[in-house]
């Protein structure tokens, strides 16, 4: 049974003052707190046990906002990232949880208009490895970029890239076999001093065995004050799932 993982740490720096007080992830959009929608997509692709990872001096206002999970028709489990090291680094907090099974990974300021569903199944499909997602964009490099063989192969993802080689981006949505945690340990720190999730993904593309789906309709990483507005019309107007 696939777990999921909601990362929801960092600073969230960008959205200053909004941010001064509470956690990005806790901010409104749409009707609800930002992480409402990472929950629903995860229970709308019937994964039922979630583990938060977000730091520490926000972890007490997750729990008011989430509870155990009654509400949601889920089981929460939280976990605390002391050091904001990156992605990746959040992501090894949740080895135990997994405890040898494979995850689903969402960003929790990534918003869509669709559901994830058919992607995770597609996930639970594979034999192995890993899946990510992707979306057309017109400003690639701010985000992880896919670099495509033809139409059906990652040959790589360049994170950041100051010319980017496509404009397909790789969204906060990541599925991985069990392996991850042993790759994680292999990676180094990039040139910002983070444990960057793209080098994780990029060593399962040296493996082959790195899957990818594209993401159908609107997607948005709401870290900047336009984005955060454009995701709160996209779920004001997405009103048929979540
Ligand atoms: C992170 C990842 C990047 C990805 C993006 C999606 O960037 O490092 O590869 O494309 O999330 O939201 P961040 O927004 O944390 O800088």
């Amino acid at each position: 049974m696939l777990k999921g993982v909601i990362l929801a740490g960092g600073l969230g720096t960008r959205l200053h003052p909004l941010t001064k007080v509470t956690s990005k992830h806790l901010l409104p959009v749409g009707n609800e707190p930002m992480v409402f929608h990472s929950v629903k997509q995860l229970t709308t692709a019937g994964i039922t046990d979630i583990l938060i990872v977000t730091n520490p001096q926000y972890v007490g206002d997750f729990v008011n906002a989430l509870g155990s999970g009654k509400d949601f028709g889920c089981e929460f489990t939280y976990r605390v990232q002391e050091d904001p090291k990156g992605i990746a680094h959040a992501l090894a907090l949740a080895e135990g949880f997994a405890n040898n099974g494979r995850i689903a990974v969402l960003l929790g300021d990534n918003i869509f208009e669709t559901s994830i569903r058919q992607a995770a199944d597609d996930f639970q499909a594979q034999p192995k490895g890993a899946r990510v997602l992707l979306k057309q964009v017109p400003d690639p490099e701010r985000y992880g970029v896919a670099v495509l063989n033809g139409d059906d192969r990652i040959v790589a993802i360049d994170e950041k890239p100051e010319h980017p080689k496509s404009n397909y981006a790789v969204v906060g949505v990541y599925f991985y076999d069990a392996s991850v945690f042993d790759v994680i340990r292999t990676i180094e720190p990039s040139a910002r001093g983070e444990y960057e999730i793209t080098a994780v993904n990029n060593a399962y593309i040296h493996r082959g065995e790195l899957a990818y789906s594209f993401v159908q309709g609107k997607w948005v990483d709401a870290g900047t004050f336009d984005s955060l507005s454009e995701a709160h019309q996209i779920l004001l107007n997405a009103s048929d799932w979540c």
